[in-house]
């Protein structure tokens, strides 16, 4: 079969390299049983990208990113790169891609898996079963906003500031991914601003409100976003899919993540527009981050970055069948009893990296058999 689903895998820094690695092992299983084959390019991005070429995210790395079907995304950032400055930093690699790509949808799921509901900082019976969605802008609002800088005043005395600022079609068009998804799901929507203190957060709820008419399946209902972060730490079975911008959506995502109680297994995907022949650039990476801690060390939890793979296959290329297939064997080896650091529990048996991607492999293996 030809290889024509072009893949740009960017391992990044930290944990990266070696949870993207375990990847690796899911793609070549695809390929032998499953006849799937990826046209794989490697690409360097984040402290990796400084080290070797002086740019968190360059010219070169944004050609591979443009000429690819979906990229595959591990982790930037690191105590190594800490002193550099602003401009420089590792971070501002992720920064381009998602801007320069227009991936303006970043959604994050956050879903408990049953042999896991004990890990979750809260009492097991208020997340088992958890399964929101947040879907983040990730291309606008304070990130990117202008004006933004340090500055000194004539008086002497210096001031920080940033930008928020939503334009009509930016709230339109991540607002729609959100509906869209609501719809297919439960028909919930929990759309998240501060439209008690911010004009862009006022701004933010009308356009939402009005895009709801072209989805009247859809039940939308607005929160502030100090008043759904407590709701989050303590009745998070209540949502099912939550829009928000993108420094809320960033604030939220981690606190919904950490109620799972296992960073470690949460995937993401960050979507642009479809063209007119239905392309659409799609970056997938795991929320965990970089976590130089345990860099190197082969302890890293490589399940995040599995189900990223899985995303890439299911929102990339259709194959719902082989995402669910990742999926499923995932929660086997889970409920199997393997646990890596991050997510073990008394009984359990506690592996590293490779054991735990191995072992994802080998339950691939008895379910296509
Ligand atoms: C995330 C991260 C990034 C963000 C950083 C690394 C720039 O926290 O993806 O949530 O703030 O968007
Ligand atoms: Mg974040």
């Amino acid at each position: 079969m030809p290889a024509n689903k072009k893949l740009l895998v960017l391992p990044g820094d930290g944990i990266g390299p070696e949870v993207v690695r375990e990847v690796r092992r899911v793609i070549d299983w695809l390929d032998r049983r499953r006849q799937v084959t990826f046209d794989v390019e490697e690409g360097l991005v984040g402290g990796a990208a400084i080290d070797a070429l002086g740019h968190p995210c360059p010219d070169r790395t944004m050609e591979q990113a443009l000429g690819a079907d979906a990229i595959l995304f591990g982790s930037v950032g690191g105590p190594k790169w800490d002193s550099l400055p602003f401009e420089g930093r590792p971070e501002l690699g992720i920064l381009r891609l998602r801007k320069e790509l227009g991936l303006f949808a970043n959604l994050r799921p956050a879903i408990v898996w049953s042999p896991l509901a004990q890990a979750s900082s809260l009492k097991a019976d208020l997340v088992d079963g958890l399964d929101l969605m947040i879907v983040r802008e990730s291309t606008g609002g304070i990130y990117f906003g202008e004006p933004r800088g340090i500055e000194t005043l004539p008086d002497g005395t210096r001031r920080g500031f940033d930008t928020e600022t939503y334009s009509e079609e930016e709230i339109v068009r991540v607002a729609r991914v959100a509906f869209e998804l609501a719809a297919k799901r439960s028909g919930r929507l929990t759309s998240v601003e501060k439209a008690n203190v911010m004009q862009s957060g006022r701004f933010w709820r009308e356009i939402v409100t009005r895009t709801a008419a072209e989805f009247p399946s859809v039940q939308l209902s607005h929160m502030y976003a100090d008043n759904c972060a407590m709701q989050l730490a303590s009745r998070p079975k209540q949502f099912d899919v939550i829009l928000a911008s993108n420094l809320f959506g960033d604030l939220l995502s981690d606190l919904a993540a950490a109620v799972t109680g296992s960073l470690g297994m949460l995937p993401s995907a960050t979507l642009g527009a479809p063209d007119s022949s239905g392309r659409r650039h799609a970056l997938y990476e795991p929320i965990h981050g970089s976590a130089p801690d345990i860099a190197g060390k082969g302890i890293a939890n490589p399940c995040a970055q599995i189900l990223s793979f899985a995303m890439l296959l299911r929102w990339s290329f259709g194959m719902e069948e082989d995402a669910r297939l990742i999926e499923n064997a995932v929660e086997k080896v889970l409920s199997g009893g393997l646990r890596t650091a991050d997510i073990m529990v008394p009984g359990a048996a506690r592996v590293g990296t490779s054991i735990m991607g191995e072992a994802v492999v080998r339950e691939l293996d008895k379910m296509a058999a």
